[in-house]
């Protein structure tokens, strides 16, 4: 990891796919020297919403412009829903005929809905150009803009339709999360502290320690949670880019909370919080199976709920929920393979769990909040 005056790098390293994530604190107006270093095209299609665009549309075009780069901007409204082909061809044509070549690149100012839908079109047109990635969301700096999965939705599921198309930069600026939602900022910590579980016991003891500093997003402190998170994700991303193994282990809680997101009609769990359900309900099931000690399993769901997130499914039905599962887009077979912590800091794939455990483990979720 290399630290300048204000700026802290980690590499994702891909070989000649290899790129920089850049993280500090008000560093959104040095962004167009940044993009000047990439020697891309003189001209970029900044992709944001009007939440975004409103808060750090300015700034960015600014820095860019003095930089010496012309910008085109292409608003997307906000939301989930708009993660779609009929949003991705509107972006096209304004690509299109802002005279976007080969040589310019896509930038994404937002979230992970902006982060994944820019992704998407930047792996696309014309065969791909460059791509650069200025994510605004906690979950976007410490997970989706990182490691290359681009993506629009498909009304028969989330994410089904994309690519693993790497960034060229992604430039994380922790002010911008000053203006972000107290919920969204948390449902962030849902994928930090899968981190923690996964990888990083004493990242995991960090976060139990410095709880109310991050909490009150204490600069430092969410620098040092930001580049921890991409150090552990570019490492399993330069292990295993395209998902043949070890990568499945960042799919910690997701294979339980898109379970969770998909049948409340993706209307009452934010991505975060249905992953935080499930990390609990993986954690459970790996006491059941004997992989994980109690003494662990006590100190995941206290550090859930210590960053405000919820452990339980309200009233769900348990068949329903297994029934999901097996939809996931991630079962293989019609197997569903689980990631299950065996401590914190390792976790396992597993082939599958049984049945009895399943429901043993969701009835006691079930009603809890
Ligand atoms: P999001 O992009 O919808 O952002 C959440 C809300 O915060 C939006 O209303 C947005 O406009 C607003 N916002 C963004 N930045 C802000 C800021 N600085 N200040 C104020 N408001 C701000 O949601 P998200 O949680 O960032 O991303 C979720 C998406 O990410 C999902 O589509 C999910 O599938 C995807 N994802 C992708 C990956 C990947 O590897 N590609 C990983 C995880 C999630
Ligand atoms: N968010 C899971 C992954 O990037 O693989």
């Amino acid at each position: 990891m290399e630290k300048s005056k204000s700026i802290t790098t980690v590499k994702v390293d891909l070989g000649p796919k290899s790129y920089p994530i850049h993280i500090g604190a008000n560093i959104l107006p040095g962004l167009g020297d940044y993009v000047k270093r990439l020697g891309v095209g003189s001209r970029i299609m900044v992709v944001t919403n009007p939440t975004v665009g409103a808060l750090y549309g300015r700034q960015v075009s600014d820095s860019l412009e003095a930089a010496g780069f012309e910008t085109i901007v292409a608003e997307v409204p906000d939301g989930e829903k708009y993660k779609s082909l009929e949003s991705a061809a509107l972006l096209y044509d304004t690509a299109f005929t802002g005279g976007l070549d080969r040589s310019n690149a896509v930038l994404a100012l937002g979230g992970g809905v902006i982060g994944d839908l820019a992704g998407f079109i930047a792996a696309t047109y014309m065969r791909g150009v460059p791509f650069i990635q200025v994510p605004t969301t906690l979950l976007a700096q410490v997970d989706s803009s990182v490691g290359g999965k681009v993506a629009v939705n498909h009304p028969r599921g989330k994410n089904i339709i994309g690519a693993f198309y790497q960034p060229r930069m992604v430039f994380s600026d922790i002010n911008t999360l000053y203006t972000l939602e107290d919920r969204q900022f948390r449902a962030g910590m849902a994928e930090v502290i899968k981190y923690g579980i996964i990888r990083d016991r004493d990242f995991f003891t960090f976060l139990e320690r410095e709880a109310p500093a991050v909490r009150q997003l204490h600069i430092g402190t969410v620098i040092r949670v930001v580049e921890t998170s991409c150090r552990i994700k570019a490492e399993i991303v330069a292990e295993d880019e395209t998902e043949q193994g070890i990568r499945a282990i960042l799919n910690l809680g997701h294979t339980f909370g898109h379970a969770y997101e998909a049948l409340t009609g993706y209307s009452e769990f934010v991505h975060g919080e249905a992953v935080a359900i499930g990390m609990v309900s993986a954690a459970r099931a790996a006491v059941k199976t004997g992989l994980l000690p109690e003494p662990d399993l006590a100190r995941i769901e206290r550090l859930i709920a210590t960053y405000g997130l919820p452990c339980g499914f309200g009233n769900l039905d348990i068949a329903e929920i297994i029934e999901s599962m097996y939809h996931d887009k991630k079962a293989v077979g019609g197997k569903v393979r689980y990631v299950l912590p065996e401590t914190i800091g390792r976790a396992a794939i597993v082939p599958e769990i049984s049945h009895e455990i399943l429901k043993n483990v969701l009835q006691g979720q079930q009603n809890q909040v």
